[in-house]
């Protein structure tokens, strides 16, 4: 297993890249004042409200709330993993990733993966020769074309054929034992206990599945009519390439990279079951259909869906396995609701598939249904009168009760307080609607505009410091910069303004970005993040570093009133001992000094 990637590597490779550069070449981005902006691409959205600052080399979307660091970035965009996207930045510097522990296995694991994705690449082009070459193939080429396959949909979506034998895909590119050894890792051979090795998907008509940058990362292979019958352990219609490095089934869909490369914009997607539903819809024209790989519907698809586009359709079987797979799905949805965001529940006829259904009915009667297919709130409000009688006390209580929960996972924003209003009027109750909760940094309603003063000083100094980090180098080096008098004020967010001083204290190079990776996937990243989007970069580091001091030093007076009035107790109380009586009469001089050194002369 490759060790850890030091700290200092990543910190070095953020003050390298620039983030401007590693979005513009992904998403051309225009300059608008100091920042440059794009329409997000983690939202569909028609206004650019995604900004990239490149003093804090930071991007964030006012839209969708998305933001982060260029590591962040490509893990979003690309959907790598956090290792996958520092590969990324250090190839594009040059640089090679050291790898913690002694070795660095780094090379030979960079290796070994670009190899994978090349031999998986190798195996579908080969597939898809066989189809086209191999004696046998007639079976499958009729089969799809009986089917109503065209081929060229057959070769938009880089259909295949594993031809019958233990080793024909072994003979082909398995001929060196490094390359065999691949072939294991990214699923597409077997190693017996004996350590030979067989394919793992023979006589079957292949589905390569495409990651978002539409390199080939798995298989679905679907055995042939002919064989239907059998009930041996070969038996499976579908058999699907196991969990590999390259391929995670919760996270990718069927057919999403096709449908980006048919369709410019995305108006909506479609989340069906199987690989030929997504080929039949796509021979229809209906090509904004997708697949789940024989799982349920995770928050991961929702969320690399609600990237491409606002709407997602779910079509499910009108069979009491398709109702609570639909059930289950909308569960999924309640934490993705967004205000803009919708989802519909589309139910089909008893014993048919979306498939066997646009064949019947064809593309605009199906299309019609799709428009006309339940939303979010109609499916479930409609699920649960369904389920209790309203018209009674007892079922509007059930009523109640379900909905409440659910709708609470939502996030807040209108859609949001019209589903409780709903809620309210089917129930006949008066909720008395949760207010937005004060979250420890949410400005408090009362004080009215969202303005500084409703900053508290220590989410203040955090904003200050994260708009330009440098500036707490002067503070850092006064001798007031003692931080253990500021841990003992029990403030909301003290304990993280240490941190972040402490960070700075070390490293006084940080940039924006830089730092708020060290907090990756904790909650107070959450916020520093929000608190780094909150203001645009400003200019004036001289005047940001007196506003910082000032701040500090507020803080720094009410440390010192609160030790006093502490020690003030104790001494009336006849409690104070010899230290806290020494430290009492230090405190009292201290304020005395403030004290007069603020009065006017
Ligand atoms: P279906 O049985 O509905 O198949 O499975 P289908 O897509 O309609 O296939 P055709 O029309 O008979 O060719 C739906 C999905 O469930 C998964 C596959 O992803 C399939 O596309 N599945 C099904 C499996 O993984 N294994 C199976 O044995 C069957
Ligand atoms: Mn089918």
């Amino acid at each position: 297993m490759a060790g850890r990637i030091p700290q200092q590597f990543i910190d070095d490779l953020l003050n390298r890249v620039d983030i401007v550069e590693v979005i513009d070449s992904r998403v051309p981005l225009k300059k608008k004042g100091k920042e440059y902006t794009a329409c997000c691409p983690f939202h569909s959205e028609k206004t650019p409200s995604f900004t990239v600052s490149q003093g804090k080399q930071f991007y964030h979307c006012f839209g969708c709330k998305a933001n982060g660091s260029a590591i962040g970035f490509l893990m979003e965009y690309e959907h790598l993993s956090f290792p996958e996207a520092i590969e990324e930045l250090a190839r594009s510097q040059g640089v090679d990733v050291p790898y913690e522990g002694g070795q660095h296995p780094d090379p030979a694991v960079k290796k070994a993966q670009t190899d994978l994705y090349d031999l998986m690449q190798q195996t579908d082009q080969y597939y898809q020769q066989q189809l086209r070459q191999h004696p046998d193939s007639q079976t499958a080429v009729s089969y799809l074309k009986e089917r109503g396959l065209s081929g060229e949909i057959a070769k938009d979506f880089g259909i295949g054929f594993a031809p019958d034998g233990w080793d024909n895909l072994l003979k082909a590119l398995g001929n060196t034992p490094e390359r065999e050894k691949a072939l294991v890792t990214a699923g597409m051979l077997i190693k017996k206990d004996n350590g030979k090795c067989y394919d793992r998907f023979r006589d079957r008509i292949m589905f390569p599945i495409r990651d978002r940058r539409g390199r080939c990362i798995a298989f679905g292979g679907r055995i042939l009519p002919k064989d239907q019958p059998n009930t041996d352990k070969e038996g499976a219609k579908y058999l699907n390439s196991p969990e590999t490095p390259l391929f995670h089934k919760g996270r990718e869909l069927y057919g999403l990279y096709e449908a980006r490369q048919a369709l410019r914009d995305i108006p909506r997607l479609m989340v069906v079951e199987g690989y030929m539903d997504v080929a039949a819809l796509a021979q229809f024209d209906v090509r904004y259909a997708v697949a789940t790989l024989g799982t349920a519907t995770t928050a991961d698809h929702l969320q690399r869906l609600f990237q491409l586009t606002s709407e997602i359709i779910f079509c499910f079987d009108g069979d009491r396995a398709g109702r609570d797979a639909a059930w289950r799905a909308l569960q999924v949805c309640l934490p993705e609701m967004r205000d803009g965001r919708e989802t519909r529940f589309m139910f089909l006829p008893d014993g048919e598939d979306p498939d066997s259904y646009i064949r019947k009915i064809g593309k605009e009667a199906f299309e019609a249904e799709v428009k006309q297919s339940q939303t979010f709130s109609e499916y479930l409000f409609k699920q649960l009168t369904d389920e209790a009688d309203i018209s009674g006390i007892g079922g509007r209580a059930k009523l109640v009760e379900t909905a409440r929960p659910m709708l609470s996972q939502m996030p807040e924003g209108i859609y949001r307080k019209l589903m409780f209003e709903q809620l309210e009027k089917l129930g006949r109750v008066d909720l008395s609607l949760p207010k937005p909760e004060s979250g420890r940094f949410k400005p408090s309603r009362k004080q009215g505009k969202k303005t500084a003063t409703s900053m508290t000083p220590v989410r203040k100094a955090i904003t200050l410091l994260l708009n330009q980090p440098g500036i707490a180098q002067h503070w850092l080096q006064s001798e007031t910069s003692n931080s253990d008098e500021l841990a003992k004020l029990d403030l909301p967010g003290m304990d993280l303004l240490l941190e972040v001083l402490e960070i700075l204290r070390i490293h006084p190079d940080l940039s924006t970005s830089a730092l708020i990776e060290r907090w990756r996937e904790t909650p107070s990243g959450n916020h520093l993040a929000k608190l780094a989007s909150e203001q645009p970069e400003l200019d004036d580091s001289a005047a940001l570093e007196i506003e910082f001091i000032a701040v500090m030093n507020a803080l720094k007076k009410q440390s010192v009133d609160l030790r006093y009035d502490d020690l003030q107790a104790k001494l009336d109380h006849g409690t104070l001992n010899e230290a806290e009586m020494a430290e009492y009469k230090m405190l009292l001089q201290q304020i005395y000094v403030v004290k007069s050194a603020s009065k006017p002369d």
